[in-house]
């Protein structure tokens, strides 16, 4: 198999991978590919996997720019990012570390305050996020490609909660920004735009899509919230509501 064009943390791949043979062998392409990720894709990815599918090769696309997946077309599937690989699919053992609906990530942290987003949260959705300001972050939003995420919130001044994230483009809307729209997963009785939020963001559940009917978005990212609050319970995800990072600058503990 070939892979052209890495988007992803290379950690948490290398993680993935446990013991086959064929997925070593498989990762390895990966890795020898990683530089593709910073040249012009029509250049470079069109002839390798025009070269993969010749030598009867079957090619996963996982595009390094957003919205330019038109120029993988000729590869068999297109992914948003490697987090979304399903090796099942190619004949090859799974990933053994998907747990409950879920990729355990190495745990990354981004905070600040929360800022208003475009209002359709609350009154559209009735699902309020707490949208951090995505400035400064670039480097770190780079790395971790749009899609829905889920970890601890610790917000200023009242505790640490449970939240299930939002990173992208919005495809059902069709965003021109790259927005993080955490939701924290508790009933609050009012705003608390400008408050300060600290997240830890644990694991991954799956790409940002778009939908036939409002009425469909909110029920998948229902059925996130469910997975994000179940898998939050297991050790593996629960030993980091206790990072330092989330109580870093708040005044009260939970
Ligand atoms: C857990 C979660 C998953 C989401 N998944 C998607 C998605 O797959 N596609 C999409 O277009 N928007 C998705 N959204 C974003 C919502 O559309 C967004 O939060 C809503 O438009 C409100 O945006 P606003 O706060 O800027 O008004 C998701 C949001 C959350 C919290």
């Amino acid at each position: 198999m070939c892979l052209s064009a890495g988007f992803s943390p290379l950690k948490t791949l290398r993680g993935s991978v446990r013991v086959c043979h064929a997925q070593l062998k498989f990762t390895h392409v990966r890795l020898n590919m990683q530089h593709v990720r910073v040249t012009r894709p029509d250049t470079y990815v069109r002839p390798g996997v025009t070269a993969g599918k010749a030598a009867g090769m079957a090619v996963v696309a996982v595009p390094s720019l957003a919205k330019q997946s038109h120029l993988y077309t000729s590869a068999d599937e297109v992914i948003n990012s490697l987090l979304d690989l399903q090796l099942e699919k190619w004949g090859l053992p799974a990933f053994q570390d998907r747990i409950e609906g879920t990729l355990p990530l190495e745990p990354w942290c981004i905070g600040g305050p929360v800022i208003k987003g475009f209002g359709r949260g609350s009154k559209v959705l009735g699902i309020p996020t707490a949208n951090l300001s995505p400035e400064g972050y670039s480097a770190i939003l780079s790395e971790h490609p749009a899609g829905v995420y889920f970890g601890w919130a610790g917000l200023s001044g009242r505790g640490v909660y449970k939240m299930v994230m939002s990173i992208g483009w919005n495809p059902f809307f069709n965003n021109t920004e790259k927005t993080i729209e955490p939701w924290l997963l508790h009933d609050f009785n009012e705003d608390f735009y400008g408050e300060e939020l600290h997240l830890v963001v644990v694991g991954y559940i799956r790409p940002e899509a778009t939908f036939s009917s409002l009425e469909a978005l909110i029920a998948k990212i229902h059925e996130d919230r469910k997975i994000a609050e179940r898998a939050l319970e297991l050790p593996q995800y629960l030993k980091y509501k206790d990072d330092p990072y989330l109580k870093s600058s708040l005044h009260q503990e939970n």
